[in-house]
């Protein structure tokens, strides 16, 4: 009998283990054999499993400050001791036969080792950052990508990438906004099942199916005012509310690992915290896999101030349930003596070994260790024209078109305007990819000038200025920039962050266009030709002046490969924008945290001048440019807003029903977007909150009506004593293209039958 994904799921579900494994539904041969493993196991081997090394067999520019890297001789004999069960971030088919071979045929029980690395938007075809791809609004374009990434990872001799991350991220501060789906839990719940389902496919044995490790475990998006591997101080309401559905998602969709976060919740590191990676996670979560410490997190314990020592820090990592320890070592140091001393129970390193040895026998390690390790599919499955093809296909759908003043946009291919190409990510290659893609190929991405060109009849009329660097002047830049953008009839404006000022580690204390390019705009501007900015950037962005005033702005993240291609599709009308924003631009830095489903507050703003209400003196409450918006080249309207019954009985649904009619010229895509407001409840509830998408595609002159099916289960939210309850009453609905305005309508939650009126 196999064992396939959904079994494993099932097994999850079932609540019925009582070692934390699914093991009544492994094959009765794979429980023997991991029963049998264990039997035979030291108590140093036990520890070796657990411990997860970098991979020196096959090194990388790592992201990581170096902790303890081994060097490839020390990891040989670390492997053929048995004394490590996992290597991570190193990839290539070669090295990693020669690191499973040791370990089958070296080590005294030969049990292989899990080879993990963070894809997390791509390994030599880079996607977009998935942020990006999250404005898509299209979780099955995310399925796609996260496939298609399995299949180039698992090509090149990895098991398992530490991806999706899913934390809900609400500051744009953050660096590492740019990792995950934005500030929405809706949106959030959707890719990350998307992303798990993407990722290891259908049957976790075939040998490209990569297994997923949501992470980070949890709120790690919730530091206090965006600052990397800072403190966590929420209420277990949000926890539970916000922070807790994506990984539910995640396991749902069968992701068998999860990774502790760095930072602390309410006083408790994460990696030390056993009420939530055992009684949450496990108890409640009925999560069945294994838990990944973060880089050195274990050992981070003593920083924090939680830990005395290295062997204080490993025995509160274990028994707060950190199976696999990442790059300290300190599970393979401290773990024997700890149990040895009666510190640590034997009991809780054989369930953690266990789990271990199950995952890996889930992806059919055991019976074929050199899985995923096959070199005719590294120079088959890797960098394909498919994978390219789709590379170009998401960058398109991720670009949000802001704004569009007297539809400057889209411009014309074959016409014979001349075109200004401005600014410092014209003709830039290293700021294709974003954040995290230390796999890709260096320079092989297409920058915007090389995707311009090639979609112009007529590529002389393009001329380019880079104006300035990304974060300072070049000689005579400016003055050049000037008179290229006199010489056109439209500027195109490249502009934003490079992308060192995302991702991990990169918080900032502003969110704004550098100076030096603010300054090359305003004189841009300043010409009176039209300008159409395009943004580069890893988060939402505070936009001012010539920037937040031009005719059109594109929201274009960083792309990956196809970038250049991509823009340059939108650009020119080849591709309709259809992208939403997944994130909220607020009209300065000051707002963050910034997310549209936030509380009413007694003192709700009526408008932007009346005194004494919540509000900043200094800002609108409002966002520049919302979460969900995002314009298209044609006109799509939605009227018609109707419910099947505006009761909706405790054990029943009703149907909310809407058309959507192409009033333009052009075929185009709307994200309608369904949003609900309880309007009294026992806890207060946000004013809006997003509950459905649907993406519809229409030719100028058709309707399509679009249906939603709404029940009690949609109402539902963290009540008293953290439990999740719903309450009858009053809802709102809107039916639109934003978290702003939309077709409006109310109905109410009966818990039993309505009163007759
Ligand atoms: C990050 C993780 C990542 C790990 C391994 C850490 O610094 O927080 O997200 O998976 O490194 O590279």
């Amino acid at each position: 009998m196999s064992l396939d994904r959904r079994q494993i799921i099932l097994g999850a579900l079932s609540g019925a283990m009582t070692l934390g494994v699914p093991a009544r539904l492994l094959a009765q041969t794979d429980v023997a054999r991991v029963d049998a493993l264990i039997g035979k196991m030291t108590l140093e081997e036990k520890a070796g499993q657990m411990t997860c090394l970098a991979d020196s067999f096959r090194p990388y520019n790592p992201p990581n400050p170096e902790a303890g890297i081994q060097n490839e001789k020390q990891l040989a004999q670390e492997i053929v001791k048995g004394r490590v069960g996992c290597l991570f971030n190193g990839i290539g088919v070669a090295g990693g036969l020669r690191a499973q071979e040791m370990a089958v045929k070296e080590s005294r029980l030969g049990i292989p080792l899990l080879l993990a690395g963070d894809v997390i938007h791509g390994l030599k075809t880079i996607f977009p950052v998935p942020l990006a791809e999250a404005a898509s609004f299209d979780p099955a374009l995310a399925e796609r990508t996260a496939r298609a990434m399995a299949l180039e990872a698992t090509a090149a001799g990895l098991h398992l990438t530490f991806a999706p991350m899913v934390d809900i991220a609400r500051d744009q501060r953050w660096g590492r906004v740019v990792e995950g789906s934005g500030e929405d839990l809706y949106l959030g719940r959707l890719y990350a099942a998307a992303r798990v389902r993407g990722f290891q496919g259908r049957n976790l044995r075939r040998d490209d199916s990569l297994l997923a490790c949501p992470k980070h475990f949890a709120a790690y998006g919730a530091v206090a005012a965006g600052m990397e591997y800072g403190s966590v101080d929420i209420s277990e309401e949000t926890l539970r509310e916000t922070h807790l559905p994506p990984f539910d998602s995640a396991f749902a969709a069968g992701a068998l690992t999860t990774m502790a976060a760095f930072s602390e919740i309410n006083g408790v590191p994460a990696t030390a915290d056993r009420t939530l990676l055992t009684d949450i996670l496990r108890g409640e979560m009925t999560f069945r896999g294994f838990v990944f410490s973060d880089y050195t997190a274990d050992e981070e314990l003593i920083a924090h101030g939680y830990a005395e020592d290295e062997r204080d820090a490993a025995r509160l990592a274990v028994l707060a349930g950190v199976d696999m320890s990442m790059q300290s070592g300190l599970y393979v140091r401290h773990l024997p003596d700890l149990v040895k001393s009666g510190a640590v129970p034997m009991g809780t390193i054989d369930v953690a070994v266990r789990r271990i040895l199950y995952v890996k026998t889930a992806i059919g390690l055991f019976d074929n260790p050199y899985r995923s390790l096959d070199p005719a599919a590294e120079t088959a499955r890797i960098g394909t024209s498919g994978h390219r093809a789709l590379a170009r296909e998401s960058a398109a759908r991720s670009i949000v078109l802001l704004q569009n003043k007297d539809a400057v946009l889209p411009l014309g291919a074959d016409d014979g305007e001349k075109i200004a190409l401005i600014g410092p990510f014209a003709e830039d290659r290293d700021n294709l990819y974003g954040p995290w893609a230390f796999y890709g190929d260096k320079g092989k991405g297409v920058d915007i000038a090389t995707g311009m060109r090639a979609a112009m009849r007529d590529p002389t009329r393009l001329m380019i200025e880079p104006g300035c660097a990304i974060d300072g002047p070049l000689d005579g830049g400016l003055a050049r920039a000037v008179e290229a953008a006199k010489a056109a009839d439209v500027v195109v404006l490249a502009i934003g962050e490079s992308q060192d000022m995302s991702g991990e580690a990169q918080s900032r204390t502003t969110i704004e266009i550098p100076l030096v390019q603010q300054a090359l705009a305003e004189a841009v501007a300043a010409t009176g030709k039209p300008v159409i900015v395009l943004l580069r950037h890893g988060r939402a962005l505070a936009l001012h002046g010539a920037v937040a005033n031009a005719q059109a702005i594109l929201a274009t993240w960083f792309l990956g490969s196809e970038a250049g291609h991509a823009i340059a599709d939108i650009l020119f009308g080849r591709v309709d924008p259809s992208a939403k924003l997944p994130v909220s631009f607020p009209w300065e830095s000051g707002q963050e945290p910034f997310f549209y489903d936030r509380k009413s507050t007694g003192r709700p703003v009526v408008d932007q001048r009346t005194e004494y209400k919540a509000r900043y003196a200094t800002a609108d409450n409002s966002a520049r440019f919302p979460f969900g918006h995002g314009l298209t080249y044609t006109d799509l309207v939605l009227d018609k807003l109707k419910l099947s019954d505006a009761a909706l009985r405790w054990d029943q649904a009703i149907e909310v029903r809407a058309t959507l009619t192409n009033k333009g010229k052009r075929r185009g895509t709307q994200a309608v977007q369904l949003y609900l407001r309880d309007r009294v409840a026992s806890r207060t509830r946000p004013i809006r909150e997003l509950k459905r998408i649907e993406r519809v595609t229409l030719n100028p002159g058709d309707s399509k009506v679009v249906r939603f099916s709404i029940s009690r289960a949609d109402l539902s939210f963290i009540g008293a004593g953290n439990k999740r309850i719903v309450e009858p009453g009053l809802f709102d609905l809107w039916i639109g293209d934003s978290s702003i305005g939309g077709l409006h309508t109310q109905f109410t939650l009966y818990a039993g039958e309505p009163a007759a009126t």
